[in-house]
């Protein structure tokens, strides 16, 4: 939530800083804005909207110029989108300016301290309390900016990524973290401050990520100075060397980053197993379960955490670990789990999925599981995430860059991964024959080249967008292992077209949904030939005779149901624990012809963020 952008060097610094907004939107998309020293003093230009609203506020103004500088894009949390509420803040005596990604917890009581004091306040916001904390600590203890930060983070409760500069000292950027994720790009003379590696990896490759609780001072032909907020100790910087590039973060010809990576998944779920699958060897290799092995044979049972999309990964994963491995496992909403004094020890596994690695619930709830004794191991897609780095051990997922808000490759490669876990977990405990074993390595070679079939539906998906954009709710149902499917299509609808829907396990549909059903519902059902087939065509039957609205998902060649339904998108045919990874296409691309139609923007939808790091 929110993205921060800053830049020191010899480039103009407000193209690197729009460029670097733009690509940080996805985080949040209220408001922009950017603060720049000019030579002379700090210019400001902020506004209400999104980046292309500031954009245009700039090419307003006479000039616009400077190579240091500060830019904000807003998720609000205190405070309505307005353009008082929007980042950067000045402090009283327009000497400080700050962006912020986060929440002061405690700014209420610390804003009627600085009232007290005479400080006044343009905003509602936490942020412009915790740059006049700065101020105020600055000048009455004659302190640099840095001392004056560190001070005053010892204050605060919450979490922030935040940086700050000072038009006395105009060399360097002050940047901090808690909780909030914050990278810095190493340059030759320049540096480039942000959320993600994104606004600066057409500059450098190298890149320093921020730990929780430290801070850095970033000076012009110095290195980088990192300390830890608390303690004072100072940390070596570490170096890293990225390998995203720039074509994986643009849309590369298509019209939305959710299409091109809908249109990603086969290349991605590939990279998902490419030298894990081995099948020559008839292997699978996961250096972090290898290592683990035997926490995993020996655990009692598996705790799947995780929001959103991820977490109906886990619940796919749940299908499918218990279905293979045969041990007990729990899919937990992080934030339900996080609070709710939850019966856990060291003879648990927490698996914890994240596409972000910033998720704030998800992380509390991996502490949380930590302190009691289980061993935590992540599936994230961003690398050195923070949940990669605060899990025991963990795979990645390696999709790639994932922009669009509306999750879609970072699904079906988090279900990828589990799946290879779950049958690398099975064969060592011996719950699987090795022929079956086998069977399973072949198919799941196949998946991408399947899913590249079902991507040809996509004009078929695009013809049922058009004759059912207008409905008002959409029902989504699906059994066994395409149940979570059915509630992740449900969700993609509703996130990116703003259309009430809902996913139902399908039998229980006739426990309350069915009162819906009349001929203006659609309703989307996963009805794939296997062990619940003739179940789930029952299901469609007692729809049909409700007159509701059939848009099937099936196995090729499916004539029973073609006869029922009023549409039928088929994939081809699979095991079923890998049919997810096929049946989720077309509901993806249901969706977001839908979202297209009505004029939505898919990208960016209303009210969400793609990294929520806040709870
Ligand atoms: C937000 C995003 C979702 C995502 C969820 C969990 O709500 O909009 O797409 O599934 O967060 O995010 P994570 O990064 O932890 O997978």
């Amino acid at each position: 939530m929110c993205g921060i952008v800053g830049y020191i060097g010899h480039r103009e610094a407000y193209p690197v800083i729009l460029k670097g907004l733009q690509r940080l939107e996805y985080r949040g998309y209220d408001s922009a804005g950017i603060a720049l020293y000019d030579g002379n003093e700090i210019i400001l230009s902020k506004t209400k909207g999104k980046v292309a609203d500031l954009e245009s506020k700039v090419s307003n103004l006479p000039s616009f110029s400077g190579n240091l500088g500060i830019g904000h894009t807003r998720w609000a949390t205190h405070g309505v989108p307005n353009d008082e509420n929007s980042h950067p803040h000045f402090s009283n005596s327009g000497d400080l300016v700050i962006i912020h990604n986060g929440i002061i917890e405690n700014y209420s009581a610390l804003k009627k301290e600085l009232i007290k004091r005479g400080y006044t306040f343009s905003s509602d916001t936490d942020t412009e309390v915790l740059i006049n904390l700065i101020e105020d600590i600055q000048k009455n203890s004659n302190l640099k900016l840095g001392k004056a930060v560190q001070v005053a983070l010892n204050q605060v409760v919450g979490a922030y990524a935040i940086a700050v500069f000072d038009v006395k000292k105009p060399n360097e950027i002050v940047v901090a973290r808690l909780g909030s994720p914050l990278a810095i790009g190493v340059g030759e003379n320049e540096f480039f401050i942000a959320s993600d590696a994104s606004p600066f990896i057409e500059y450098t490759n190298n890149a320093v990520y921020l730990e929780d609780e430290e801070m850095a001072v970033v000076r012009l032909k110095k290195p980088i100075k990192i300390r830890k907020i608390k303690d004072d100790s100072l940390v070596s910087p570490y170096i890293q060397e990225l390998k995203i590039n720039l074509e994986q973060i643009e849309k590369g010809g298509y019209d939305h980053f959710m299409l091109k990576e809908i249109f990603e998944q086969p290349h991605a779920i590939k990279d998902t197993y490419r030298g894990r699958l081995l099948i020559d060897e008839g292997i699978i290799k996961m250096a972090g379960i290898e290592d683990n092995m035997g926490k995993f044979l020996n655990a009692n049972r598996i705790i799947i955490v995780a929001c959103g999309t991820s977490w109906h990964a886990g619940l796919v994963a749940e299908y499918i670990i218990e279905d293979l491995v045969r041990v007990p496992v729990e899919v937990e909403y992080a934030s339900e789990f996080r609070y709710r004094n939850p019966v856990i020890n060291d003879k648990d596994i927490v698996i914890a999925i994240s596409q972000s690695g910033e998720t704030a619930d998800t992380l509390a709830a991996i502490k949380l599981a930590k302190e009691k004794g289980a061993f935590v191991f992540g599936v994230c897609n961003v690398v050195g995430s923070t949940i990669s780095r605060e899990t025991h051990a963990g795979a990645y997922t390696h999709a790639g860059p994932e922009i669009g808000v509306a999750s879609t490759k970072a699904f079906t490669t988090q279900i990828t991964v589990l799946t290879l876990i779950a049958l690398r977990l099975a064969k060592a405990k011996g719950t699987m024959s090795s022929t079956d074993f086998r069977r399973h390595l072949v198919e799941l070679e196949t998946i991408p080249e399947k899913v590249e079939e079902v991507l040809k539906s996509d004009a078929l998906s695009k013809e049922i967008a058009s004759i059912y954009k207008d409905a008002k709710n959409f029902l989504y149902l699906g059994r066994g292992f395409n149940f979570p499917v059915a509630l992740e299509g449900a969700l993609k609808l509703k996130e990116i077209s703003y259309i009430h829907a809902e996913g139902y396990p399908a039998a229980e549909m006739k426990h309350g949904p069915i009162a819906l059903i009349d001929e203006n519902m659609p309703i989307a059902v996963i009805a794939t030939k296997y062990g619940h087939y003739e179940k789930v065509v029952s299901n469609i039957q007692e729809i049909k005779s409700r007159k509701g609205k059939i848009i099937a998902v099936v196995t090729k060649g499916d004539e029973q149901v073609r006869d029922l339904a009023d549409h039928v998108i088929e994939v081809p045919e699979t095991l079923e624990l890998l049919s997810p990874l096929l049946t989720t296409i077309p509901l993806q691309l249901l969706s977001y012809h839908i979202a297209v139609m009505l004029g939505r923007n898919v990208d960016q939808p209303r009210n969400l963020a793609k990294s929520v790091t806040v709870e």
